[in-house]
């Protein structure tokens, strides 16, 4: 199986490569923006799946012309299975107002940067004829709210994107899947946990994730308990919302 993970020194990313080792030989290219960091993972999975073959890449992440070429490159021996796109940043949204450059980089990183991964990609795998492309969204996608609305806007946006992926991908073998997590416990919720939240096992979720993308499934919400509690967030009216402290 070859397979392609953008942003995969991130905890969740890991533990999925973790699972796709475990069960098959693989052959994977980690992308990530410190080379260093990226081959403590790649080394970690060469001992648990010394049948796979890993290797490293790093690059500047808004850099369009480089993430055009990388994505050349992966493709030009054989077809890619899967690419799963993972880099992420939720900065303090309090920090994020205050601070304009924080503002911008929040937006690049959770939006420009995944749609030029996921276009770059896309379009190998549309030369190919087929293959998984998996980008994660996030619960904070769904409605803005004070608590996150610059990383949660980026994340609309990620929304949007896969949903016109899907559209043009309709009618072959190109399988867009995006998926929204809930908390999780990762380093990106170090913050939520030393307030006393209980964000979800980054096991459990990277389980949910390499089987939603098994089943090419084109949006779920991971742990599924997400999806009715989004629903009914989305669905608030207004006036109702507008007093929540969320
Ligand atoms: N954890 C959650 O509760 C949660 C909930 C919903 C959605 N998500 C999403 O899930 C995905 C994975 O997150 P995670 O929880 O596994 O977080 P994580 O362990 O903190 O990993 C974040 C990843 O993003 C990379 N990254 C951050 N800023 C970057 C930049 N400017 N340029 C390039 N790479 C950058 C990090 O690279 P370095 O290792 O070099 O820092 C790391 O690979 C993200 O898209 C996140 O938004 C997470």
């Amino acid at each position: 199986m070859r397979l392609v993970v953008i942003g995969a020194t991130s905890a969740i990313a890991e533990h999925c490569c973790r699972l796709w080792a475990q069960r098959t030989a693989c052959d994977m290219l980690l992308v990530a923006r410190d080379a260093s960091k990226a081959e403590r993972v790649a080394q970690d999975l060469r001992v648990r799946s010394p049948a796979s073959t890993v290797a490293v890449a790093s690059l500047d992440f808004l850099d369009a012309a480089a993430i055009g070429r990388l994505a050349e490159r992966a493709a030009a021996s054989a077809p890619i299975d899967i690419v799963l796109i993972a880099h992420g940043s939720l900065p303090e949204q309090r920090m994020a107002e205050a601070d304009l450059a924080l503002c911008r980089s929040t937006v690049e990183v959770n939006a420009v940067s995944p749609a030029l991964f996921a276009e770059a990609f896309a379009a190998q795998l549309a030369r190919a004829g087929r293959g998984t492309l998996a980008i994660i969204g996030s619960v904070a996608g769904d409605r803005g709210r004070k608590a996150n609305y610059i990383y949660g806007a980026a994340k609309g946006f990620i929304e949007r994107y896969a949903e016109g992926l899907q559209h043009r991908f309709a009618d072959s073998r190109v399988a867009i899947v995006l998926i929204k997590p809930g908390p999780t416990d990762t380093p990106m919720t170090a913050t939520l946990k030393a307030r006393g939240g209980r964000p979800a096992s980054v096991e459990k979720v990277a389980q949910a994730i390499v089987r939603g993308i098994d089943a090419k499934r084109p949006l779920f919400y991971v742990p599924a308990r997400w999806g009715p509690i989004m629903f009914v967030v989305r669905n608030l009216p207004r006036v109702v919302f507008n007093r929540l402290n969320i």
